[in-house]
């Protein structure tokens, strides 16, 4: 690539220049992408070294673009200084041979074997059985899955992997509250919904008096322990809300086109959990607290205890989030382990890292990948901890009916003849894209305000844009069947290959031809982060200088046959990895919107 290129003939050239006094393995070479008129590509080594020198930035850049200039590298066409950086114009020969490069890969451009096959665990998306999924799962499904993508695009071996909150001590309550006050046939009617009710109304008489809270606690406190126990009532019943529940959120993976390779949730780790609290006592990890409950010290990490076990014997989340680490290190061996879960959950993981450091589980990396709330239009909080939780499938539905609109209008503009079908088939593509873009182009750490008109804005930084510009430059494509077929013969004398493209040089043509370098980059920063916004924004910029190009030079227009080929060419490139950038986001193309 281009600026590991450019890396390498500076740090040669700063041997050549001062080998005998600066040792140039110990300076962080750095090569910018400025987005301004002052180069393509910037490298700021001058300020670093101008304190080793004792001369001034610009003095030293001064000296290296001299020497580096002497060099006359093919790529280059132009190095100057301004205030102490050196500036890289590139060589529009050099645009023009990478673009034959990338335009004979357009399909697999951005793919590499950066990751050398090694794994990564991906755990997102995490639902909790009995209850709707809600909106924090959405982003943690958006987000994970994106990630997913673009690790394995770099060559990662990636597992997906989707942790059932299937397991704890609200089962108990959950069975007690079905076993008062349930009824079989409206569970089978509407299951998520009425569980969640019986859980609601649970927690609601706990709050009518003392002896209530004490009674019914106890009740819960029982039946979770007969689930635990292996009680068969109590096992049928779970397996029963487990079964529903699942129905449910296929129905939602489905929908915003998300797959997992496994799913094995919190209760799968039931079974390790005795051994794993006993392990963190013979290890002198875990001591006895109050009541003869478990915990573990995290003076030295200054944090508070954890709590892993219950007076009363019941494990807890982060038992199990023990026990799990434990298997995927045995398992799998991974290089890196992300937890995409929201903010609120970060006093938990820094916890378990932090146990997992005493514990000496320290083979993968783990990160915690945070993200904010999802916040309504009037910024207030989207979900609540109570029962009135805004869930995925009300969000997504309203998504899908908005689209609708949308589509309905704009193809009665257009005088399009849609089928029903297609309009419903568009309006979900649409929706989906939209809801992702918006959550993937903010920096994951921020909330996210729920803005409907915005999210669905044809014109602004947007999915449906994005998407739209896609099918916009495949209808230029589509309004040209002959070109490619000339091209390839030779038909105008050329050939796919630098000759051909020759007949570029128009400025917004040579801005996109250098955006297109950019891609692998974006990936490998998308990588590095774990912030796809980044890639967010440079399917943006691509849009944004496609619609510049097309609708500043001719193309289908152009009457000079052989550069409408090349422009022609160029609009399929860059409709090529819009159409993998935002495969990587989740995001699925239209042909026609
Ligand atoms: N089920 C949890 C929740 O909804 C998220 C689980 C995240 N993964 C983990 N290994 N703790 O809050």
């Amino acid at each position: 690539m281009i600026k590991d290129k450019i890396s390498k003939i500076v740090k040669e050239t700063i041997d050549e220049l001062w080998g005998a006094k600066i040792a140039s393995s110990e300076i962080l070479i750095e090569v910018e992408r400025p987005q301004n008129e002052f180069g393509d590509y910037a490298v700021s080594v001058a300020f670093a070294l101008s304190k080793m020198l004792g001369a001034s930035p610009n003095e030293v850049a001064s000296l290296l673009a001299e020497k580096l200039n002497s060099k006359k590298l093919p790529e280059i066409v132009k190095i100057e200084v301004a205030g102490g950086y050196i500036n890289f114009f590139l060589a529009e020969d050099f645009l023009k041979e990478e673009l034959a490069r990338i335009y004979k890969n357009r399909e697999s451009y951005g793919k590499s074997k950066t990751g050398g096959g090694k794994k990564i665990i991906i755990d997102y998306c995490a639902p909790n059985i009995a209850k709707p999924m809600h909106v924090g799962h959405l982003r943690s499904t958006i987000i994970g899955d994106a990630l997913a993508n673009v690790y394995k695009t770099l060559g990662y071996k990636v597992v997906r992997w989707n942790y059932l909150g299937d397991w704890g001590t609200q089962f108990g309550k959950l069975i007690a509250a079905y076993k008062l006050w349930g009824d079989k046939s409206e569970v089978e009617k509407d299951p998520i919904k009425t569980l969640e009710g019986l859980y609601v109304k649970f927690h609601e008489e706990l709050k009518e008096s003392d002896s209530r809270r004490t009674e019914l606690e106890k009740v819960g406190q029982e039946e979770f322990q007969k689930l635990e126990e292996g009680d068969k009532e109590n096992r049928k019943l779970w397996e029963w809300f487990k079964e529903e529940s699942l129905k449910e959120f296929e129905k939602m993976y489905d929908l915003l086109g998300v797959e997992f390779d496994t799913q094995i949730g919190e209760s799968d780790y039931e079974k390790d959990l005795a051994p794993t609290i006993a392990d963190l006592k013979n290890k002198g990890v875990a001591e006895i607290g109050e009541g003869g409950s478990v915990i573990v010290k995290l003076d030295r990490f200054d944090l508070p205890p954890a709590l892993i076990q219950k007076s009363d014997g019941a494990s807890l989340y982060i038992t199990r989030d023990i026990a799990l680490l434990k298997d995927r290190i045995k398992k799998y061996k991974p290089e890196k382990i992300l937890y995409v879960v929201a903010n609120q959950q970060t006093l938990h993981f820094q916890q378990l890292f932090a146990i997992a450091e005493m514990l000496g589980l320290n083979s993968a990396k783990l990160e915690h990948i945070k993200f904010g709330l999802v916040l309504g239009g009037d910024k207030k909080k989207l979900s609540t901890r109570e029962g009135n939780a805004v869930t995925l499938e009300e969000v997504v539905n309203k998504a899908v009916k908005l689209a609708r609109d949308v589509v309905e209008k704009k193809s009665a503009e257009r005088q399009t003849l849609l089928s029903e079908e297609e309009k419903e088939e568009i309006a979900q593509v649409v929706a989906i894209g939209a809801l992702k873009y918006q959550d993937l182009k903010e920096h994951r750490n921020s909330d996210i305000v729920f803005d409907w008109q915005r999210m669905l804005d044809f014109t602004g930084d947007s999915g449906p844009y994005l998407q739209y510009t896609y099918a916009r430059l495949m209808s230029i494509l589509r309004k040209s069947p002959t070109w490619k077929l000339n091209f390839q013969v030779g038909g105008w004398g050329l050939k796919l290959s630098k000759p051909g493209f020759d007949n570029l040089g128009e400025k917004p043509e040579l801005a996109i031809i250098k955006h297109f370098l950019d891609f692998p980059d974006v990936l490998e920063k998308v990588g590095g982060t774990n912030l796809p916004n980044h890639l967010a924004l440079y399917l943006y910029k691509l849009a944004n200088l496609a619609n510049r190009f097309y609708e500043t030079v001719p193309v289908i227009k152009d009457e000079n046959t052989p550069r409408r080929a090349a422009r022609l060419a160029l609009v399929e490139t860059a409709a090529a990895i819009l159409k993998t950038g935002l495969g990587l986001l989740g995001i699925k193309v239209l042909e026609k919107i």
